[in-house]
C-alpha cells in the first residue's frame, strides 16, 4: 500500500510527468501550429483523460495485482467476455514500445546534464547550440552508451520494486523540477523579448494550422502524458488506500502534468523566437533552445545540469512504471524473480531501442511508412494508436464489461458525479477516439 493519499498522487505523478510534458509536449506542439493544437490537448485531457485514469486506477484498486491478472479476475467475476484481457496484453506491449525509445531520448538528457555541467554551452548561441545537438545524435556510440546506462537504471530500480525508494525520491525531485521551471519562464519572460510572441504561439486558436492528424497526435500526446491506456496507472491503483477518492486524485495529477507541460512551453517557444528557430525543430527542440536559456544566464552551467538532472529523474520515475505492468506479470506467470522479471523486460526493450537510437543517425534514411524513421514509427504506433486503444477498451470495459457495483463502490461519489463519469465511460470517450482515428486514417 501507498503510505497515503499523497503518496499515491505523487507515484502517479511521478508516472505522468515526464519527458512526455518537457520534451514531447513542446515539439509535438509546435509541428502542428501550436495554439489549436493545444486546446485540443487540454480538451483531450480533461474531458477524456480524466474519466479514463479514473477507471484504469478502479480497476487496479478493485483487481489489486498486475494489470493483465487483475484484467483477467475482474473479467471473471464480472462474468464478462474474456477478449477484455487483451487490455493487459496490448498495455504491456504498449509500455515495452514506449519504453525503448523513451529511454534513448532520456539518454539524451543524461549527456546534456554532463555537457552543461562542463560549461560547453556558455554563451552559445543558436548555431552552436543546433550543431552540439546534431554532434550528439550523430555519434551512434555515444547515443547508445547513454540508451544503455538509462536502460540499466531502470532495470537497477525496477527490480527492487516500487515502494519507499520511489515515494522519497518523489516527493524531493517533484517540486525541485517544478521550481526549476518556474525559474525558467520568469526568465523566458524577462529577458527573451518574445514572451508575448511564444504565449500567443500556444495560446491563440488558429484552426487552419491544425489537420486531422494534429487532431490524433494531440489526443495521443493527453494518453502519452498522462501515463494513460496501458495500465501503468492501474498497476499503481493496485496500491491505493481504499477510503482514496478516485476521480478528485485523478484530476488533481491532470492539473499537475499540464501545468508542468504547459510551463516547458512557456520557457520554449519564446526562446524559439527570440533566436530565429523553427517552431516545428522536431524531437529536438528542447535540446537545442535550453541550453541557450542556461548559456546566457548567471551560474548557467550549475542551474542547466541540475534542470538535466531533474529531467533525467522525471524519466526514471516514468520508465519504471512503463515497465511495471510488464514485470509484475511475469513474476506472477512465471513465478520468477522481480530481478529476473525487470532483466528481461528491460533487455528487450534496450534491444528495440536500438533501432530508435540508430534513427538519427546509421538509419536515418531508412523510412518505413509515409517517410517514418524506426523511431517515428514507434511514437506514432504507440502513442497515437495503442495508448488511445487500451484507454478505450479500458473506458469500455469499466463502463460495460464490468459489474457496475465494483465501479459504484471504487469511485463511491454522489449519483450525479458518478452518472456523468459513467456517460463519458460509455459514450464519450469511446465516440471521441474512435471519430479521430477514423477522420484522421481516412
Ligand atoms: N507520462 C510519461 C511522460 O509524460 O513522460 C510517459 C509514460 C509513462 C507514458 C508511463 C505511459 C506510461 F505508461
Amino acid at each position: 500500500m501507498w503510505s497515503s493519499r499523497l503518496m499515491f498522487i505523487m507515484a502517479a505523478a511521478g508516472s505522468a510527468v515526464g519527458l512526455g510534458n518537457i520534451w514531447r509536449f513542446p515539439y509535438i506542439a509546435g509541428e502542428n501550429g501550436g495554439g489549436a493544437f493545444v486546446l485540443v490537448y487540454l480538451g483531450c485531457i480533461f474531458l477524456i483523460g480524466v474519466p479514463i485514469m479514473a477507471s484504469e486506477i478502479l480497476l487496479g484498486r478493485a483487481g489489486r495485482q498486475s494489470p493483465i491478472n487483475a484484467m483477467r479476475d475482474l473479467v471473471a467475476h464480472s462474468n464478462a467476455n474474456p477478449l477484455w484481457q487483451a487490455i493487459g496484453w496490448m498495455g504491456a506491449l504498449a509500455g515495452f514500445m514506449i519504453l525503448s525509445f523513451y529511454a534513448v531520448i532520456a539518454g539524451w538528457a543524461m549527456s546534456y546534464l554532463f555537457q552543461m555541467g562542463s560549461g560547453a554551452f556558455t554563451g552559445a548561441d543558436a548555431a552552436q547550440a543546433t550543431t552540439a545537438f546534431d554532434a550528439l545524435t550523430d555519434d551512434v556510440g555515444a547515443v547508445v552508451g547513454w540508451h544503455t546506462l538509462f536502460m540499466a537504471m531502470t532495470i537497477a530500480i525496477a527490480a527492487r520494486g516500487v515502494g519507499a525508494g520511489l515515494e522519497s525520491t518523489v516527493k524531493i525531485l517533484m517540486p525541485a523540477l517544478f521550481f526549476l521551471l518556474v525559474v525558467l519562464v520568469i526568465y523566458s519572460a524577462v529577458t527573451s523579448g518574445k514572451f508575448t510572441a511564444g504565449l500567443s504561439f500556444l495560446f491563440s486558436f488558429n484552426i487552419e494550422k491544425l489537420t486531422w492528424n494534429g487532431v490524433l497526435m494531440a489526443m495521443g500526446q493527453a494518453f502519452f502524458t498522462l501515463s494513460l491506456g496501458m495500465g501503468a496507472i492501474m498497476a499503481y491503483g493496485a496500491y491505493m488506500p481504499k477510503d482514496t477518492s478516485i476521480i478528485s486524485t485523478a484530476a488533481t495529477i491532470a492539473l499537475l502534468d499540464t501545468v508542468v507541460a504547459l510551463m516547458s512551453g512557456m520557457v520554449i517557444f519564446p526562446l524559439v523566437f527570440a533566436n530565429g528557430l523553427e517552431t516545428a525543430e522536431g524531437p529536438g527542440l528542447m535540446f537545442v533552445t535550453l541550453p541557450l536559456a542556461f548559456g546566457q544566464m548567471t551560474g548557467g552551467a550549475f542551474f542547466g545540469a541540475v534542470f538535466f538532472l531533474l529531467v533525467t529523474f522525471a524519466a526514471i520515475t516514468s520508465s519504471i512504471s512503463l515497465v511495471e505492468p510488464a514485470i509484475a506479470w511475469l513474476i506472477e506467470r512465471l513465478k520468477t524473480t522481480r530481478t529476473k522479471a525487470a532483466l528481461v523486460v528491460g533487455g528487450l526493450a534496450w534491444l528495440m531501442g536500438l533501432g530508435s537510437a540508430f534513427s538519427f543517425n546509421v538509419w536515418e534514411d531508412l523510412h518505413f511508412v509515409n517517410g517514418m524513421t524506426f523511431f517515428d514509427l514507434m511514437d506514432y504506433v504507440s502513442n497515437n494508436i495503442l495508448l488511445p486503444l487500451g484507454g478505450v477498451l479500458i473506458a469500455l470495459f469499466a463502463g460495460w464489461g464490468i459489474d457496475q457495483q465494483i465501479t459504484r463502490d471504487q469511485l463511491a461519489v454522489s449519483p450525479g458525479v458518478y452518472q456523468i463519469w459513467r456517460f463519458v465511460t460509455r459514450f464519450i470517450a469511446p465516440t471521441a477516439v474512435f471519430l479521430v482515428f477514423l477522420l484522421a486514417f481516412f
